[in-house]
């Protein structure tokens, strides 16, 4: 079932646009549908890298969204966070007390309260996840709000030797050097990740791409019921700080798709988790 349109604001301050897949420099809005979708929506979401679900029952076991996430995969167990955990690779997305560091040691990011820059996520691994999906139970009552963007609106909106570019920039992340945009096009973008020791070309180049990315963003306020689906390998996602105390809350969860038994085991699972899969 087709939802309503609803304005998506620009970043830059542009005023509301309506919904349209007619931004040539931006890529397209997500497309907005009701729960239940009708069937073909996992196509759609491949066609076009984001939709957005309206009124998606918040139950208490995420039943609807893990629903969601069986059309599109399996569930990405990686780095999930034990104070977040709900279980089947469900994590609460939410500003937490006290400071929340990662494996790495470095503050997680999405257990705070402030900007987060557009990124795919999980970028520290060899394949990170196909799909990001995004359950909004709480939006903030002010700030908070999620960012996206097309990466193939990059490719439209830059000259060649821009885009021979960022395929060439290669950046330090926990699984190694890897491309920003492989060759195929799917893209790898998280500057928090990266090692600390970036040369200054490195530096320069990813704040220069972050910079055309956020230009080409688009604001998406998400409300109580809202699931956000996004393609993890074309869309970038962020958000805006909120105060602390807003309650804002969000159930994440991160889909690997179907892929074959030796690419399971590339993608970290054991051999006993690949034959379950
Ligand atoms: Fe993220």
């Amino acid at each position: 079932m087709t939802g309503s349109t609803r304005a998506f604001r620009l970043f830059d301050g542009a005023g509301l646009q309506p919904s349209s897949p007619e931004w040539p420099d931006r890529g397209i809005a997500p497309l907005e549908l009701c729960w239940p979708a009708d069937d073909d929506w996992p196509q759609r979401l491949r066609d076009q890298g984001v939709l957005l679900i309206h009124d998606v029952p918040p139950d208490r076991d995420n039943r609807s969204l893990r629903c969601l996430g069986a059309r599109l995969g399996q569930p990405s167990l990686r780095a999930i966070e034990r104070r977040l955990d709900e279980g089947a690779g469900v994590q609460r997305v939410q500003a937490l007390g006290t400071m929340v560091r990662d494996r790495s040691g470095k503050p997680l990011l999405s257990a705070g309260h402030g900007a987060f820059a557009l990124h795919t996520d999980e970028s520290f691994v060899e394949h990170p996840a196909d799909f990001v999906l995004l359950h909004c139970w709480q939006p903030a009552a002010s700030g908070g709000t999620t960012r996206m963007a097309d990466s193939r609106a990059i490719r439209a909106s830059v000259d060649r030797v821009e885009w021979i570019a960022w395929t060439q920039l290669r950046l330090p992340y926990p699984c190694g050097e890897r491309c920003s945009v492989e060759c195929a096009g799917a893209v790898r973008f998280n500057p928090a990740e990266c090692a600390a020791s970036l040369s200054s070309m490195q530096r320069d180049r990813m704040a220069r791409f972050a910079e055309t990315v956020r230009r080409l963003s688009i604001e998406v306020p998400l409300a109580a019921g809202d699931v956000l689906l996004l393609d993890n390998r074309r869309m970038l996602h962020g958000r805006s700080a909120f105060p602390a105390d807003s309650g804002r809350l969000l159930k994440r969860l991160r889909l690997v798709a179907a892929r074959s038994h030796r690419d399971w085991r590339e993608c970290g699972f054991t051999e006993a988790q690949a034959d379950d899969r």
